[in-house]
């Protein structure tokens, strides 16, 4: 008989393969989604399909990064990869779930951002984004495989769950949302019969899985207002067109502490925290994130020069290193981000490095996650300002390896505030003058008091951490029996304040208040 097998279906699978110097290279995908998931899908009898982009012609190649079936090739993390000519990848991929999805779900609206569906982006939602969800449908059913549950990640796959659920109707399925999900007001920017189709699908679902009660809230809002649906806000519930009952959830995500203690212990971080040296000449400010416009680098960057201009004193005594990963580069706006970013860069280090001996942002524009850690350890203060976000785990992950002790800076906007809290400073992304005051106010802080809000953080991380996240999705499904996991020491203190009207059901462990200290 058949064993049956736990499914994980995401747009992206463990490894990014991308072209430098005439081939293709293998390495470790970068972001939460991945890191979160991996542990899972080392497991036995679990599958991870994801979509991948079949080779381009070389003119593209060069332009960009791209995922192809040739990397997916690790035996122990069961990946079935499903290939996508590259003309449907790019525009499932490319033009409606990065150029108009996740702008419009961080609120990146106009020049820059999600500007508008032309004719072209019409095509892309039939013949990309619908047939990409399709193909990754027919190729699960045609698979042979007798699931158990699938688990569904995020904005590329809002139709999935409901394809799915025509070929298994009996099977658990989740879908998790990791970016922010707006509400009516946002989702009228699309067209009618997109959003209809985003919460249709979505409602293929058993759980609707968000980062915090109010992306939950949002999504059942959507639903009552735009599909004219019976929604239980006390319960978390909303009942699809079919009659089934479908829960709205927050699962807050989080990091694995253990493995990130273990990675600092490894060579290549201890060589990266000996070279950047950063805790032994004058102060620093870091940040670690992807190069997009959600992170909002351009008003962290104008903060610092505000810094410079209100605390001179501090020149010369000062850096900003920076941490950017490239992301995306094959598409324009994520090119132009990074071109707008480097000029108010070279501005900035233009005006201040006379003043201050040497220019005073530096940049790592790689993804080297180890020499990101290694600054995270010894940095003054981590800046997160991020215009909106769904977590934002970098937080979590600097809460764990932090050593100096250091302070943090975060936007009130990040689905990480409210965890945060007590522990960071919080700013309004937008807010360039207050975000410079509370850097000033971060660098001032005292040892004693940068320890303490840390010390409180991490022990809220090592509560909830990615074993939880997954496990709270297990359980809300009925799926028995933790598949993996790092073994707590206490029990699990659920980081963010349940929803009103959303508590009654919650998974317990999500219900519960967090011990703010
Ligand atoms: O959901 C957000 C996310 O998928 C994160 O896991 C990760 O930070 C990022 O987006 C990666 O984006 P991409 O797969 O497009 O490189």
């Amino acid at each position: 008989m058949t064993a049956e097998q736990l499914v994980i279906v995401a747009n992206r699978g463990p490894n990014d393969f991308v072209w430098q110097e005439g081939r293709w290279v293998t390495r470790p995908a970068a972001g939460g989604l991945v890191s979160m998931l991996e542990p899972l899908a080392r497991q036995p009898d679990v599958r991870w399909f994801c979509c991948v982009s079949e080779p381009p012609d070389a003119e593209q190649a060069r332009e960009g990064l791209y995922t192809t079936a040739a990397d997916e090739t690790d035996p122990d993390l069961h990946i079935v990869p499903v290939p996508l000519p590259a003309r449907v990848y790019h525009a499932y991929y490319g033009l409606i779930s990065n150029e108009v999805l996740w702008m419009l779900q961080h609120h990146l609206i106009g020049h820059g951002g999600y500007d508008g569906v032309d004719e072209r982006r019409q095509r892309a939602w039939q013949e990309g984004y619908l047939v990409a969800n399709a193909q990754l449908a027919a190729a699960i059913a045609a698979a042979g495989l007798a699931p158990r549950a699938f688990l569904v990640q995020d904005y590329h796959l809002y139709p999935l769950p409901a394809l799915l659920r025509r070929h298994f109707p009996r099977t658990p399925v989740l879908h998790f949302t990791h970016i922010p999900f707006p509400g009516p007001p946002m989702l009228k920017l699309l067209p009618g019969g997109w959003r209809r189709t985003i919460l249709t699908g979505l409602l293929g679902a058993d759980v609707v899985g968000f980062q915090t009660p109010s992306d939950a809230r949002a999504f059942l809002w959507c639903c009552e207002e735009l599909l004219g649906l019976a929604v239980d806000e006390r319960r978390g519930t909303v009942t699809a067109p079919d009659g089934r009952v479908v829960r709205a959830r927050a699962f807050p995500a989080s990091t694995d502490p253990r493995a990130l203690e273990a990675t600092m212990l490894t060579p290549a971080v201890v060589a990266a925290r000996a070279r950047l040296a950063l805790g032994e000449a004058g102060q620093t400010i870091i940040r670690v994130d992807r190069l997009d416009p959600s992170k909002n680098q351009i008003a962290g960057f104008r903060a610092f020069a505000r810094l410079l201009e209100l605390r001179p004193e501090l020149c010369g005594r000062l850096r900003f290193v920076a941490f950017l990963v490239p992301s995306r580069t094959d598409l324009g706006v994520y090119r132009a981000y990074r071109d707008a970013v480097y000029g108010v860069i070279d501005e900035i280090n233009a005006r201040f490095a006379p003043a201050c001996g040497a220019p005073p942002i530096v940049v790592h524009y790689t993804n080297d996650r180890e020499q990101a850690l290694a600054a995270m350890a010894d940095c003054d203060v981590l800046l997160v300002n991020s215009r909106e976000d769904g977590m934002n785990l970098v937080a979590k992950e600097w809460a764990i390896v932090s050593r100096r002790p250091g302070a943090l800076v975060v936007s009130e906007t990040a689905g990480v505030a409210r965890e945060v809290e007590g522990a960071a400073l919080l700013v309004s992304p937008l807010d360039i003058e207050g975000t410079a005051r509370a850097l000033a106010q971060a660098l001032a802080m005292p040892p004693a008091e940068r320890g303490l809000r840390l010390a409180r953080l991490r022990d809220r991380v090592r509560r909830w951490t990615a074993a939880d996240w997954l496990g709270a999705q297990l359980d809300a499904l009925g799926v028995t029996g933790r598949p993996l996991g790092e073994r707590r020491d206490r029990a699990p203190a659920p980081p963010a304040v349940a929803p009103t009207g959303l508590e009654a059901d919650l998974p317990r462990r999500v219900a519960v208040l967090p011990d703010v200290v």
